[in-house]
């Protein structure tokens, strides 16, 4: 069975009332429920989620995903583009890890358009709003049922 950490960073709690013209009108529950059935009706694994708005319970979540998880779907919100920390944490526990975006970041705010997290993980869904994160988990987990 694959068990798949879903981290959610800051403000993306916020999803629904957040921006809804860049962002949606989902909420992150309503992210979170549809990809819980998806993982356990179709893909037979198992979703823990961990959203926080703080930089440090991200990077313990990570750590603590080591044998116990076997990817990561990450969106890192602001973080992305600055945080140097996550982007060790995330080396330093050697997941397989999808970021997602649900906004295109490349076309938006000159800032937005680095991601210090991009060098080190498998790969990347941008602009695709909530749906990035089903094609992002089913991404991940077509990957390491192949790699078993
Ligand atoms: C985001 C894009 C980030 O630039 C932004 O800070 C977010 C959300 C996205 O999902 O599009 O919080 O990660």
């Amino acid at each position: 069975m694959v068990s798949i950490l879903l981290l959610n960073g800051p403000n993306l709690n916020m999803l629904g009332k957040r921006e809804p013209e860049v962002y949606g009108s989902q909420t992150l529950e309503d992210i979170v429920a549809s990809l819980n059935k998806i993982m356990v009706e179709e893909l037979g694994g198992k979703l823990e989620h961990v959203q926080s708005n703080h930089e440090g319970v991200l990077i313990d979540a990570i750590h603590q995903a080591k044998g116990v998880h076997d990817g990561i779907v990450f969106n890192p919100g602001a973080f992305t583009h600055y945080s140097y920390a996550l982007r060790d944490a995330l080396s330093s526990v050697m997941l397989p890890t999808i970021e997602i975006h649900m906004s295109n970041v490349h076309a938006r705010e000159e800032f937005r358009h680095t991601s210090v997290i991009a060098p080190i993980v498998m790969g990347q869904v941008v602009g695709l709003g909530s749906d990035g994160y089903e094609w992002a988990l089913r991404a991940l987990v077509r990957k390491i049922k192949a790699s078993r």
